[in-house]
């Protein structure tokens, strides 16, 4: 609602526009003592930029002074010093307020700090203007001595603390502007002024129920903005019921219960109602489509239910922006048109989840510019009027439909933003609009190969992803005049050829390159330039071949490195030791070789929390100088969770665009994809490759790992008792080497620990049977032959026989944890990711290496897991969650 820049320039030009009247209307002679007050407020400040103050000195009267307007009797009673670049603390002097007849104040948007002075009885400031300021501090309960304010304008400051209830002393007041500050606590029952026209106290912390405040006989309100606090209880009917409002905007709240009624007979002068980001529930009332001068009415995202028919919004004859989107009701657009005549000004239109299954009649907009239809069920084709509806048609959200095809003819229009990702949309390619910026095509069944003159189309796009379709052929070299690519991704496709060198020296850098899950070949090209500044390059699944290019290591902001499941020969990519931003690295089935070294004394990577190398043919020891480096890993819980939030891509500032991250994490024969990651989520991965020698105590350190795997190798010695100091452990894999001796005691501490393999080791004596530990079953322990106790029949004085553990063999690999059948409890991540997503479900697809079946799983009501068989055809075009979500609110 609010757009500082346009109301700062507004602010200037009445500024202008005050001067020149102000000029006029100077008459008398200064007064001597208010010329020693002003000069004492000069002299605190530090005012080398200001026009008007600079002016000010002890020769000239001070009623010519810029800024100052006497009354006859030279009498200062107006100062408007806004916009002067003034700085310095105003309490040091608090001279301007005893200016006893000062009746206008206006200090708006200059750079004070310190809080205010104390206002006392004598004031008769009439108009008090302070936005912009950076007085911080709580507004002092004086204020209400200044009883005959009638405009306070406080917005845009640091002010803290609670709205002082000497306000409603205030009976004066016409205009109340507290927004944009640090207001907190909750709202006190005070009176408001009977004059009041203007209040606005968005954009800050308060909390109550504003039943507290008397809106009855506030004939003369018509402008409320209560939006972006945490206001909670019902919306008071005597709000509904005010005769004059004209904007009433309560968005961003936690407002519940039913939108009150409306009074019979009333009459309405509602422009513009917005009560989004709410819990409202129940159904919208009748009466709110009956409104007929709205404007603006924005209802989305609430519990809203019932039907809503079309054709009664379209009597709101002026309506220019609708949101309906993210409720739980059916909207229901059929045979609207046939009866009256669509929005005739409707500029933006968001209907997403509305269970829609038609195309709402938007034949003839002219003025559409935005459309969001996203989330719906609507099938067959992109009727070609959609194109045609608008000229000026800007934004355009088909993501989560049935759809099959677009009309045809069809002739794309000067879109900026199009997405038509998770649909059912096959055959070529749709010829794609040459003005976007954002183009989402992914999740569709696009089975052409990429025109070789694609980047003619690409002229101005930052966002491109056809990920998740059939596309054949090679990427072609034309992609690479697509000069502003920040963001392309092409992954799982049957893409094949080698990847264009030309991908990476171009002016614009592209920040996100996925192309995995394809059949390039060739070599990663070594062309990454000194200026590289790739956050993602995600090539997994591939059948890539040679080294990790040397220019990789200019990729100074690299945060994803993902190169598993190629035929990458090389050894370990120490040169890319000075990319402190790495926080992913998975070289995972690959040809690797070689020892790990790390530098000692270095801090190679320190905010690495994914190493996934497993399935290579790395040796030597356990790189136990690396561990020590890997510093994320080693932070507190609590002091992780203060950074949480994914790992994403902003492709455009301040857009809500962004591209997020996935990865597939593999543990204990489970693929997990993770759609989003999480800062949070770390693991290791060292499995199936020829290491040797003593897992280093210097694990223990890693106190923030989730998952370590480190079976299939050769290690020898003990378990390490520092093991037990990993307290967010969830997975824990050391089966398959020759380790020997007891399991420690100290593993019984790991409270979250689902699963826990040490089967095919040396290992001997009692397996612990308290905690986490009574819930494994034996094929956590099968192949060792020394081992004894519950889960195993056999005690631990009597002998083991080796009998017991065949019947268990068939099972070997497969992932099992007695409480949950054959789920993992990923209870811990689950718990996370409802902190932080906030929204919506969030979807993991699980693949089972080993058995191929599928099951969902559904553990609370925001996360909901999917098993997935591995190389299942049905999975391409699996329907998970979008992977980024344009303009919403993370
Ligand atoms: C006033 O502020 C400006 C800019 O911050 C600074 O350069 C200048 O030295 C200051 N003047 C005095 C007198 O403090
Ligand atoms: C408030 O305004 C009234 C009427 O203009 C005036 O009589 C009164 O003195 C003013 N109060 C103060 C404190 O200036
Ligand atoms: C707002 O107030 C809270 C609590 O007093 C404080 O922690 C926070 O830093 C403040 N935020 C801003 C932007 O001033
Ligand atoms: C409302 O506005 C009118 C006209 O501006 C004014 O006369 C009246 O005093 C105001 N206050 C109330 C309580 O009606
Ligand atoms: C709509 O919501 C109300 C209030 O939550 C509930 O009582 C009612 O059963 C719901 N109606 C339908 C059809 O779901
Ligand atoms: C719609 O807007 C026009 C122009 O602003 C106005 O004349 C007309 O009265 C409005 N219609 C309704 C029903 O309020
Ligand atoms: C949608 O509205 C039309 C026209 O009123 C009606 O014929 C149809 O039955 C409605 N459809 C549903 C599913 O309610
Ligand atoms: C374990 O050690 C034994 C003998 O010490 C050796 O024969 C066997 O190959 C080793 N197993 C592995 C997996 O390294
Ligand atoms: C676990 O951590 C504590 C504190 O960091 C440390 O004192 C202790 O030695 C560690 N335990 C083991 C077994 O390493």
């Amino acid at each position: 609602m609010r757009i500082p820049l346009v109301s700062w320039f507004f602010f200037c030009l009445n500024i202008a526009i005050f001067f020149s009247m102000a000029a006029l209307s100077v008459s008398g002679q200064c007064q001597s003592h208010q010329q020693q007050l002003l000069l004492g407020f000069k002299s605190s400040l530090n005012s080398s930029f200001s026009v008007k103050l600079v002016k000010w000195n002890q020769g000239t009267d001070c009623c010519s002074w810029g800024g100052i307007t006497c009354d006859a009797s030279g009498r200062v009673i107006q100062l408007d010093l806004s916009n002067q670049w003034l700085h310095g603390d105003i309490n040091n002097s608090n001279s301007l307020f005893r200016l006893q007849h000062l009746q206008h104040l206006n200090l708006a948007y200059n750079r004070f700090h310190g809080s205010l002075p104390e206002f006392h009885h004598d004031s008769s400031l009439r108009n008090l203007v302070l936005s912009g300021t950076n007085f911080s501090g709580s507004l002092p309960e004086s204020i209400g001595n200044l009883v005959n304010l009638t405009k306070q304008d406080l917005s845009y400051c640091n002010f803290s603390g609670a709205i002082p209830s000497s306000i409603s002393k205030l009976h004066q007041l016409v205009y109340l502007d507290l927004s944009s500050n640090n207001f907190t606590g909750r709202i006190q029952p005070f009176d408001l002024s009977k004059n009041l026209a203007h209040i606005d106290l968005s954009y800050n912390k308060l909390t109550g129920k504003i039943e507290s405040f008397k809106w009855e006989g506030l004939q003369n309100l018509t402008y409320i903005d209560l939006s972006h606090n945490s206001f909670s209880g019902s919306i008071p009917s005597s709000l509904v019921a005010l005769p004059s409002v004209k904007m009433l905007l309560l968005s961003n709240n936690q407002f519940g219960g039913e939108v009150p009624g409306f009074p019979k007979g009333g009459q309405s002068f509602l422009d513009t109602l917005d009560l989004s980001y709410n819990q409202l529930e129940g159904r919208i009332p009748a009466y709110v489509f009956e409104l007929s001068r709205l404007n603006v009415l924005l209802l989305s995202s609430n519990k809203f239910n019932g039907t809503i028919w079309l054709g009664d919004i379209q009597k709101l004859v002026n309506l220019t922006q609708l949101d309906l989107s993210h409720n739980n009701l059916f909207v229901n657009a059929t045979g609207s048109y046939s009866t009256v005549s669509s929005f005739p000004k409707i500029a933006s239109l968001k209907l997403a989840s509305c269970k829609l299954n038609v195309f709402p009649p938007l034949e003839n907009q002219s003025r559409l510019a935005f459309l969001d239809l996203s989330e719906n069920q609507i099938s067959g084709e992109v009727p070609n009027w959609i194109w045609n509806a608008s000229y000026g048609l800007q934004h355009l959200n088909l993501s989560f439909n049935q759809l099959e095809g677009l009309q045809k003819p069809y002739q794309m229009p000067n879109l900026s933003v199009l997405d038509l990702h998770s649909n059912k949309l096959g055959g070529n390619i749709p010829s794609l609009p040459t003005s976007a910026i954002y183009l989402d095509y992914s999740r569709n069944s696009f089975a052409s190969s990429l025109p070789n003159n694609i980047g003619n189309y690409l002229s101005y796009t930052l966002f491109f992803s056809l990920s998740n379709n059939g596309l054949t052929g090679v990427i072609p070299k034309s992609i690479c005049d697509a000069s502003y690519l920040q963001v392309l991704d092409l992954s799982k496709n049957n893409l094949s050829g080698e990847i264009p060198k030309c991908l990476f020296g171009r002016k614009v850098n592209v920040g996100v390159l996925n192309l995995s899950g394809n059949n390039l070949s060739g070599e990663l090209p070594d062309a990454f330039p000194s200026n590289c500044s790739i956050q993602t390059l995600d090539v997994n699944g591939n059948a890539l071949q040679g080294k990790i290019p040397e220019s990789l290591a200019n990729c100074k902001s690299l945060e994803v490195l993902n190169l598993g499941n190629n035929h990458i020969n090389d050894i370990f990519p120490s040169h890319l030791k000075s990319i402190a931003s790495l926080r992913i690295l998975v070289l995972r089935s690959n040809e690797f070789h070689g020892k790990i070294s790390c530098p000692a004394n270095k801090v190679p990577w320190p905010k690495l929390q994914i190493v996934d190398i497993a399935d290579n043919r790395f040796s030597g020891t356990l790189p136990n100088k690396c561990l020590k480096t890997w510093e994320v890993m080693m932070t507190d819980e609590g002091e992780a969770r203060l950074n949480v939030g994914y790992l994403q891509f902003q492709v455009l500032r301040l857009s809500g665009l962004y591209y997020q991250d996935g990865i597939t994490v593999t543990n204990k024969g489970l693929t997990m994809e993770f759609v989003k990651i999480l800062t949070l989520f770390t693991s290791i991965d060292l499995s199936c490759n020829k290491f040797e020698g003593p897992i280093p105590e210097v694990i223990g350190e890693l106190k923030a790992l989730h998952f370590l795997n480190l079976s299939h190798n050769a290690l020898t010695g003990k378990i390490p008792p520092s093991l037990g100091n990993l307290t967010q452990l969830e997975s824990l894999d050391l089966s398959n080497n020759n380790l020997t001796g007891s399991i420690p005691q100290q593993l019984v501490n790991l409270n979250f620990l689902a699963v826990l393999n040490f089967s095919y080791n040396q290992l001997e004596g009692s397996i612990p049977a308290v905690k986490q530990f009574a819930t494994f079953s034996n094929d956590s322990y099968e192949g060792n032959k020394g081992l004894c106790g519950v889960p195993f029949t056999k005690k631990c004085n009597e002998a083991i026989s080796e009998a017991s553990f065949k019947n268990n063999a068939g099972l070997r690999g497969l992932p099992t944890n007695s409480r949950t059948g054959n789920h993992v409890d990923w209870n811990f991540i689950s718990v996370e990711i409802g902190f932080v997503s906030g929204i919506g479900a969030v979807i993991f697809p699980l693949m089972f290496c080993k058995r191929w079946r599928m099951r969902y799983y559904k553990r609370t009501d925001r996360v909901v897991y999917k098993f997935f068989p591995k190389l299942d055809p049905r999975n391409r075009n699996r329907r998970t969650i979008s992977h980024w979500t344009p303009g919403r609110r993370l």
